[in-house]
């Protein structure tokens, strides 16, 4: 595919140069290994390489881990592991909407958005204004913000919507949202809560036991990187050792999730 001003492009140069670009004309992409007019670059296709004064640059076409080298990341972020388990487990499908909360640097939102395709809608909430800022921009760069809808607001407090297909929580206290996110499913929806640290596990799984959710589960993956060398293959001594927990649960009609373990 011959790329055209306006295209998203990843530019690999070695596993620690990794930048997610837009391409415009008359702008280039600074790095110490040179500079890469983006001029160059427009009219290629991705899987080229183009010459940098000090090697050369691999145009790739951007899959998703590629937001974990091109956008800003104020807050902490969910990570690939988690998030296709997330998604996998909500049952959602495109074309849905979600509710989220917080949108903090947008990852989840992104990814989201990115599965549940045009027809399909986030709604994702946080308290703070300046995240929702930085989260805009990371949708904008990546072109996914017309899919979605930030709202300044506290899910504790309130969820405008119903009837929503799944609600994913990633805040410091999702088991005081359990209520308001009964409130915003529909019937059998899903809610799917990441948490970072052992302590909130218990308290959101109970807290949504007590509020109407049944077939409520709370599991950690383990993802382990390798590094492949000959007669040194082995994984890897450094890198993202923890990220956190998952606790899934559906929305029961009548309300009382007291129903088996
Ligand atoms: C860890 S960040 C979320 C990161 C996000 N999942 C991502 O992948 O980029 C947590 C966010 O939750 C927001 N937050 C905390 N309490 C909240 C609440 N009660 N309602 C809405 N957002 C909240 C915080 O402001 C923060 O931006």
């Amino acid at each position: 595919m011959v790329l055209r001003e306006g295209d998203l492009a990843v530019v690999w140069i070695d596993p620690k140069r990794v930048y997610l670009v837009r391409l415009e004309k008359g702008k280039k992409l600074d790095t110490d290994r040179g500079s890469l007019p983006f001029d160059n670059v427009i009219g290629r296709e991705y899987g080229d390489f183009v010459e940098i004064s000090k090697g050369r640059a691999f145009i790739m076409y951007p899959s998703l881990d590629y937001i974990y080298d091109g956008l800003h990341r104020p807050s902490q972020v969910l990570y690939p592991k988690d998030i296709g388990y997330m998604i996998f487990k909500s049952g959602i499908r495109p074309g849905d909407t979600v509710v989220e909360a917080g949108t903090g640097s947008g990852f989840l939102t992104i990814s989201l958005s990115h599965f549940l395709g045009p027809s399909g809608k986030v709604i994702s909430y946080d308290v703070r204004e300046d995240m929702q800022e930085r989260a805009r921009k990371n949708l904008e760069l990546v072109g996914l913000l017309d899919r979605v809808e930030l709202k300044l607001g506290d899910v504790r407090e309130n969820i405008d919507e119903v009837n929503v297909d799944a609600v994913f929580l990633d805040m410091p206290d999702p088991w005081l949202a359990t209520e308001t996110v009964y409130k915003a499913l529909k019937p059998s929806g899903s809610v799917v809560v990441f948490v970072p640290t052992v302590g909130q596990i218990e308290k959101t799984f109970l807290s949504l036991r007590k509020n109407g959710f049944v077939d409520v589960e709370a599991v950690e993956l383990i993802l382990r990187e390798y590094q492949v060398k000959e007669n040194a293959t082995r994984p890897r001594s450094i890198g993202v050792t923890h990220t956190g927990f998952i606790i899934t649960g559906r929305k029961s009609i009548k309300g009382s999730s007291e129903i088996g373990e």
